[in-house]
């Protein structure tokens, strides 16, 4: 009898791009306690992988059976990588992409190409894929972008009450496990988000009463928000592109939850409740 697990992996490495990031970092830890053999790969982690070193590419794909695709924000190398892996025996591949990919890369929209860029690549491979994109990382406010100015009771968007159902990155890398491993979605665009959509305004107010301080929301015109992030010392055109994606979530595009993660897990998705509970208690938006 052929057991479900020998059905569904091969016991080639599976090759994990951006290992030390968010969603990688968290995929590497999952793979691995199922016994499957990885290959963490960034260029600061286990095995170096850099996308602008390609003396780096045939280490990370070589012997790979699957691959987790992150690409990087400059998207130039991604097609040739991914033919680089395909042609080294890469036979599927998981592509993290954004919910409202559809718009990325098009008139006016410079975000999101590198996302669009992957889901092209994966799909001209030749090789089995399934693109995941996600909505906004609930992560994003204790790893990412939006963790200092938590931390320092100020978080200014140009963004008003259009709500956003932020997915939990534990979902995010549950999901990208599943796919990795398995080939029921093979072909499929599976779009990820939490149970439901909040306002920017409702997550801080959730944060800041879950860590005990105030913690103000401001709502920022799209002019307010490039000139603070070029204050910082983004590039113009850096910030510009960041705030494309405020422009896309006011129009409603990320707005509606997606059922990615029932569809694969068989389970609800996590609430966003729970991950700032869970969060909080670590001590993470305590203030400065
Ligand atoms: N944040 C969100 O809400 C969200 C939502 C949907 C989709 N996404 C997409 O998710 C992707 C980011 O994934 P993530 O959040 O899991 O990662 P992340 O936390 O942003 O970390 C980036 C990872 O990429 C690696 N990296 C950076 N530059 C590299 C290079 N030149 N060569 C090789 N590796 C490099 C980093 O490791 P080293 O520094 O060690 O190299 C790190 O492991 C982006 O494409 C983003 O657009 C994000």
């Amino acid at each position: 009898m052929t057991t479900n697990r020998e059905m569904t992996m091969d016991d080639r490495p599976i090759a994990v791009l951006g290992a030390t990031g968010k969603t990688g970092r968290r995929l590497v830890r999952r793979l691995r306690g199922q016994g499957r053999p990885v290959r963490a790969l960034s260029r600061s982690g286990e095995t170096r992988f850099d996308w602008f070193d390609e003396s780096t590419w045939d280490a990370a794909v070589t012997g790979a059976g699957a691959l987790y695709l992150v690409c990087p924000t400059d998207p130039g190398p991604v097609p040739a990588f991914v033919r680089r892996a395909a042609d080294a025996g890469v036979e599927r591949f998981v592509a993290l992409s954004g919910r409202g990919a559809e718009h990325f890369g098009t008139a006016g929209v410079s975000f999101g190409v590198d996302m669009v860029a992957g889901e092209a690549a994966v799909r001209e491979s030749g090789a089995s894929w399934t693109v995941v994109r996600a909505n906004n990382f609930s992560q994003n406010f204790d790893e990412d972008l939006f963790h200092a100015p938590l931390v320092a009771g100020r978080l200014a968007l140009p963004i008003d009450d259009t709500p956003e159902p932020f997915v939990d990155v534990e979902d995010v890398a549950d999901v990208a496990a599943a796919l990795l491993t398995g080939r029921e979605h093979d072909g499929e665009v599976i779009e990820l988000s939490g149970p439901r959509g909040i306002s920017f305004r409702e997550a801080v107010a959730t944060i800041a009463e879950a860590a005990g301080r105030e913690i103000r929301f401001v709502e920022l015109d799209r002019e307010e928000y490039v000139k603070e992030l070029v204050d910082e010392g983004w590039s113009e055109a850096d910030a510009e592109t960041l705030t494309q994606m405020f422009d896309l979530m006011r129009r409603g595009a990320l707005a509606e939850p997606a059922d990615g993660v029932e569809r694969v897990l068989g389970r609800p998705a996590a609430d966003f409740e729970s991950y700032v509970a869970r969060t909080a208690a670590t001590g993470a938006w305590a203030g400065a």
